[in-house]
């Protein structure tokens, strides 16, 4: 699939990033971790969760012993928004069409785990994001087995810890 041109097609976001932030890991991950936009250093690198909330990540990875290299890691956005601004609606409507129910629809069979309110939100379809959700689980209205836990930005910013998010 053309990735660009598809994510390209009703948002704009792409005018003003490095390039559309493709999914890493493999096509038959044992796990699919969904997170919200890629930030400037993932805009730059060209890889999700590359930054300082990957290196949170990356620590969870390390306690539970699962490499990065058997999970799919993505993101609702495939675009870094300006400013590390929040997603609009109409951005993540387009994503979703172009990439995003893809993904879903490849990987049903595995878990997904959702860091913090967009993604809770954008896959899981469950509003009041981490407030009424977080460490919940549910089958999302795509039958996807879903699991929403802090977003390692919040884990940067004291209000979790790692290891609570490796568990
Ligand atoms: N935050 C996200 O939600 N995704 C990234 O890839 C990096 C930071």
């Amino acid at each position: 699939m053309n990735f660009v041109r598809q994510v390209f097609t009703g948002c704009r976001l792409l005018e003003r990033c490095c390039g559309v932030v493709p999914p890493s890991g493999p096509n038959d991950p044992i796990l699919v971790i969904c997170g919200e936009a890629p930030g400037r250093t993932e805009d730059l690198v060209g890889e999700p969760f590359a930054g300082r909330s990957g290196e949170v990540l990356d620590d969870a990875l390390h306690l539970i012993q699962v490499p990065r290299r058997q999970i799919r890691i993505l993101n609702v956005l495939g675009c870094a928004p300006p400013y590390d601004r929040d997603p609009r609606p109409d951005e993540i409507k387009a994503c979703r069409t172009a990439w995003i129910q893809a993904e879903i629809d490849q990987h049903k069979n595995v878990p997904w785990v959702l860091l913090g309110a967009t993604a809770i939100k954008a896959i899981g379809g469950a509003s009041h994001g981490v407030r009424n959700n977080i460490w919940a689980s549910w089958v999302s209205p795509d039958g996807l087995r879903v699991h929403a836990v802090y977003h390692p930005a919040a884990i940067l910013r004291g209000m979790s810890r790692t290891d609570v998010l490796a568990d």
